[in-house]
C-alpha cells in the first residue's frame, strides 16, 4: 500500500514536472487502398477515412503529433494519371492558411481540408505526405503540361493552420513528380518542440542527417514508402540505426504494402533506440504511440502502445512479429500475387563484397575490401545455419539506378544461390550467439549500426553498444549470456561527400 501511494505521489510530481520534458508521438502504418477502377476522389476519401480513425485514436492516447506515411493517399503514378490526385498547397511562409476554417476557399481541396480539420478536431499536430501542384507557365524549367508536381510533406498545427510544406529533394524514380526547386529548411515549431520533416529516399542522402543533427531539432518526422532490403536496410532496422548514428529521435511512418516490400514503422529515440515499433506483414494498419523524452529525464516511462485499426475494428495489438515469414526474398519467391498479404523483400546489391564464412562455433574472422578491414570475434552454441562476414568499400549501384559511396562490415545469416555463396537472407534463425564483437576501420563519419534477431526483431539496446571513434574505428559489442538468435549485426558507413552527384 505504502509502495502504491509512493508511486502515485511520484507520478503526480513527475507529471507536473514532465510537461516540457516529453511529448507523445504517434506514427500510423497505413495499408493504402487503391483500385484502378475507382475515381481519384473515392480513393482519397477512403484513405482519409482511415487516417481520421488513426488521428482520433492517437488523440485518445494523448498524442501531441501524428505522422502519416508517404504515398498513403494515392500511389506513385505516371504524370498524367497522378495529376488528379494533386492539390495546390498555398505557401505557409506567405500567408496564414487554415483550410478547415476557410471551408469555402478550400472546398475543392479535400486532402488539405480534411487533414486540417483532423488536426483541429483532435487538437493534434498532423504531418502527412501529398502532392503539390504549382502552375508554372513562363518558368523556363516548367514541364510541358504547365505544372510542377511536387511530392510534399505538410504539417498542420493543433488548430488546423498549415505550419510548413516541404518538397521532396531526392525522388526515387517517381517520374510523375518533379524535384524540389531548391534546398529547403523543413523545420517548424510547435508548443512541444521543434521538428524537421523528410520523406522517403531523402534518408539515403546527407541532408537528412545534417538537419537531424541540428541541436535545435527535437525530432525528425519521416514519411516513407520503404522498400525492405536485406541485410542492413530493412525498415525498422535502418531507422533505429539512423537514430543511433545521428543521436536524434526519428518518427517513421511507412505505408504497408507487403507485396511491394513495404512494412515496418516506429519511434526511435537516439541512443535508446526503438521506443516502440511494428514489423508484421499482415495487411493490417497500425498506430504506434510512444512518449518521447526531451531533456535529461531518465524516469519517463515509455507508455508505448500499438493499436490495430481496420474499417470496422480497433484493438490493442499484441505479438508483433508473429507473421514474419522465414523467407521473403523476391529472388526466391517471385512477385507476390496478393500484394496486401504475401510479403516480399529484396537484397542489397552485394556483388562487389568480400565474403568469408564463419566455420567454427566460436572464433575470429577478418576480411578486407578496397582498404577497409572488418573483424568479428564471436561465440555461439554451434552454427546451425550459414553465417558470413561481408565487407565492402566503394561506390555502389543501388536499385539499378542510383550510385553512392558506402562502407559495409556485416555478419549475417545468409544462404547461397547459384554461384553466389551469400545471396539471400532468411528472416529467422536458430543459431544462438552469446557474444559478438564487430569492428571496422571505416573512413566515414556517419555510421549506421544495427543488431537484429530471428523474426526481424530489434535486439534490445541494453544488450549491445556501438562506437564510432574519430580515429577510423567503428564497432559493435553484443553480449547476452543466455544467448540470442542473431540474424544480422552490421555497420554501414556513409561518406556523402564522396557520392557522385545525385541524378533523379
Ligand atoms: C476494373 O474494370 C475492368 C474493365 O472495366 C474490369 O475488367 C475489372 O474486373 C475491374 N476490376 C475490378 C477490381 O473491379
Ligand atoms: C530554419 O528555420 C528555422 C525557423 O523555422 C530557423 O530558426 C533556423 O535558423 C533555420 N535554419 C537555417 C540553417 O536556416
Ligand atoms: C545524445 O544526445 C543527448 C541529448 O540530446 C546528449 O545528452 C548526449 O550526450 C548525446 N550523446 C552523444 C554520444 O553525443
Ligand atoms: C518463379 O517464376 C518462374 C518463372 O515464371 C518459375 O519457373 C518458378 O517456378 C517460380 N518460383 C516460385 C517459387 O514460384
Ligand atoms: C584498415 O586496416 C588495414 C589493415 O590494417 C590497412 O591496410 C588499411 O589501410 C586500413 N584502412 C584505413 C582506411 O585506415
Ligand atoms: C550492383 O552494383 C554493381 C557495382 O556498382 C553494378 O555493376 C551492378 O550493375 C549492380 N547490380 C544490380 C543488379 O543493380
Ligand atoms: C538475454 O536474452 C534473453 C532471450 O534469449 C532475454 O530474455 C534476456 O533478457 C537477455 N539478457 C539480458 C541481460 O539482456
Amino acid at each position: 500500500m505504502a509502495y502504491k501511494s509512493t508511486l502515485i505521489i511520484l507520478a503526480t510530481v513527475l507529471g507536473v514536472e514532465a510537461n516540457s520534458c516529453f511529448f507523445t508521438g504517434a506514427v500510423y502504418e497505413h495499408t493504402r487502398y487503391y483500385s484502378k477502377n475507382d475515381s481519384a476522389r473515392h480513393i482519397i476519401e477512403t484513405n482519409l477515412d482511415s487516417y481520421r480513425r488513426a488521428a482520433e485514436t492517437a488523440s485518445s492516447k494523448g498524442a501531441d503529433i501524428v505522422v502519416f506515411p508517404e504515398y498513403g493517399l494515392f500511389p506513385p503514378l505516371q504524370r498524367d494519371k497522378v495529376k488528379k490526385f494533386l492539390e495546390t498547397i498555398p505557401d505557409p511562409k506567405k500567408f496564414r492558411v487554415n483550410p478547415c476554417e476557410e471551408r469555402e476557399a478550400y472546398s475543392g481541396t479535400i486532402i488539405l481540408r480534411t487533414l486540417s480539420c483532423m488536426a483541429k478536431d483532435n487538437s493534434i499536430v498532423v504531418v502527412a505526405s501529398m502532392g503539390d501542384l504549382q502552375k508554372c507557365k513562363g518558368d523556363p524549367d516548367c514541364p510541358e503540361d504547365g505544372d510542377f508536381h511536387f511530392s510534399t510533406s505538410i504539417a498542420f498545427d493543433r488548430d488546423g493552420t498549415i505550419l510548413m510544406k516541404y518538397h521532396k529533394e531526392y525522388l526515387f524514380y517517381e517520374f510523375g513528380m518533379d524535384l524540389a526547386r531548391a534546398q529547403q529548411n523543413s523545420t517548424f515549431e510547435t508548443d512541444f518542440g521543434t521538428f524537421a520533416t523528410f520523406q522517403g529516399f531523402d534518408i539515403d542522402f546527407g541532408r537528412m542527417s545534417e538537419v537531424g543533427r541540428w541541436p535545435t531539432v527535437d525530432a525528425v518526422l519521416y514519411s516513407v514508402l520503404f522498400l525492405d532490403q536485406a541485410p542492413q536496410m530493412m525498415s525498422v532496422q535502418f531507422w533505429e540505426s539512423w537514430a543511433l548514428a545521428n543521436n536524434k529521435t526519428l518518427l517513421a511512418a511507412n505505408t504497408q504494402i507487403v507485396g511491394h516490400l513495404a512494412v515496418g514503422s516506429g519511434i526511435f529515440h537516439g541512443e535508446e533506440g526503438a521506443l516502440s515499433y511494428t514489423f508484421n506483414p499482415d495487411g493490417i494498419s497500425k498506430l504506434i504511440v510512444a512518449r518521447v523524452p526531451k531533456c535529461d529525464f531518465e524516469s519517463v516511462a515509455p507508455y508505448a502502445s500499438i493499436t490495430a485499426i481496420t474499417d470496422n475494428d480497433i484493438w490493442e495489438w499484441k505479438g508483433d512479429g508473429h507473421d514474419v515469414p522465414e523467407v521473403c526474398s523476391r529472388t526466391l519467391l517471385n512477385d507476390s500475387i496478393e500484394i496486401m498479404r504475401e510479403y516480399r523483400c529484396m537484397e542489397e546489391n552485394m556483388t562487389d563484397y568480400t565474403f568469408l564464412k564463419l566455420t567454427e562455433p566460436k572464433g575470429r574472422v577478418d576480411a578486407c575490401n578496397n582498404g577497409v578491414c572488418c573483424f568479428v570475434d564471436y561465440e555461439t552454441d554451434g552454427l546451425a545455419e550459414d553465417y558470413y562476414l561481408g565487407v565492402f568499400s566503394g561506390i555502389h549501384n543501388h536499385f539499378g539506378r542510383y550510385n553512392w559511396f558506402e562502407e559495409d562490415c556485416v555478419v549475417a545469416r545468409c544462404d547461397p544461390l547459384g554461384d553466389r555463396i551469400c545471396a539471400t537472407f532468411p528472416l529467422k534463425s536458430k543459431t544462438v550467439f552469446q557474444h559478438l564483437h564487430l569492428k571496422a576501420n571505416f573512413t566515414s563519419k556517419v555510421v549506421f549500426p544495427s543488431v537484429t534477431e530471428s523474426g526481424m526483431r530489434l535486439v534490445q539496446r541494453s544488450e549491445w553498444h556501438h562506437h564510432s571513434h574519430g580515429n577510423l574505428l567503428s564497432e559493435i559489442h553484443f553480449d547476452n549470456k543466455s544467448g540470442r538468435k542473431l540474424l544480422v549485426a552490421g555497420l554501414k558507413g556513409r561518406s556523402y561527400d564522396k557520392d557522385p552527384p545525385y541524378k533523379r
